[in-house]
């Protein structure tokens, strides 16, 4: 959601999310801190934004899986802001970061990957926002053959295997991830699924983080909140199965039912 009706977001609203905010956990035992930013107070936008009051930036110690757990943790504040009816946008790039991190009071050892305005949508789409969303393909995704994988990349999981979690395949296909580029993919080996990543260039920077292994954290969320919805309690671990892959993919972390 790139385009807000102008309205801010009310006190009740407000308090919240950022109740919820408050008791986000993430897999990887890495917290992710929030802070909300008044667009007017501190003189913050964004070029592909309009309409916006207010932002919600993620803040988060530079240690490995950083991104992963940024990912996961902001996203199910998006999730949670939508329940409310209030429209997000993550943004990593089309900002003035600099302006943002100062405000956001970014401390030494810390990156803040991605902020995101909050805000009630608007009756119609901006035309930035238009011409945003076709650049990227914004309403398409790849195929699940292409990003879920029984037992080896040779394989898309297929049958009932796939049937099984058809629901789940959904859920993270449509997640949101950076230039829409899905760099999620999934292999099903002894009942476990495996969450890789698979990298392009250009998404890896000392101030953000790898913005491709947050897009893998946001899949996981996804992936997790809806075996929770099915009533599974879902364990996540860091053990590489050792499962043969390209050169430009990398393990990320294993969901087990
Ligand atoms: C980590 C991350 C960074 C993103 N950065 C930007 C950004 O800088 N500017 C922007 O307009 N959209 C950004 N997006 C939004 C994506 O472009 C968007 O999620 C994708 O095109 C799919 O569209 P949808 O979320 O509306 O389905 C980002 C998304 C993610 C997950």
């Amino acid at each position: 959601m790139r385009s807000f009706d102008g309205r801010k977001i009310t006190d009740e609203d407000l308090a919240k999310i950022k109740e919820y905010a408050a008791g986000i956990e993430e897999p990887f035992g890495i917290p992710v801190r929030f802070v909300f930013l008044d667009a007017e107070e501190y003189g913050l936008s964004s070029p592909v934004l309009s309409g916006e009051k207010l932002y919600v930036a993620g803040i988060v110690d530079k240690k490995p899986y950083a991104d992963a757990a940024f990912g996961y943790a902001f996203e199910k504040l998006v999730l949670y802001a939508w329940s409310l009816g209030i429209g997000t946008t993550w943004i990593g790039g089309t900002m003035k970061r600099e302006q943002f991190e100062k405000a956001a009071g970014l401390k030494e050892g810390e990156m803040m990957p991605c902020i995101s305005p909050l805000g009630y949508p608007a009756a119609r789409r901006s035309l930035k926002e238009s011409l945003m969303r076709r650049g990227v393909g914004a309403d398409s995704r790849l195929p699940a053959e292409k990003l879920f994988f029984d037992g080896s990349l040779d394989t898309p999981l297929s049958g009932q295997k796939k049937e099984e979690i058809a629901n789940l395949t959904e859920m993270v296909r449509w997640a949101p991830s950076a230039v829409n580029k899905q760099p999620w993919r999934i292999i099903l080996k002894d009942g476990a699924y495996h969450f890789y990543e698979k990298k392009d260039r250009g998404y890896v920077s000392d101030a953000a983080g790898d913005l491709q292994k947050i897009d893998v954290g946001i899949g996981l969320c996804h992936f997790v909140m809806g075996l929770e919805e099915r009533g599974s309690v879902p364990g996540i671990v860091i053990s590489d199965p050792g499962i043969p892959v390209t050169g430009d993919m990398e393990y990320i972390a294993t969901v087990k039912e």
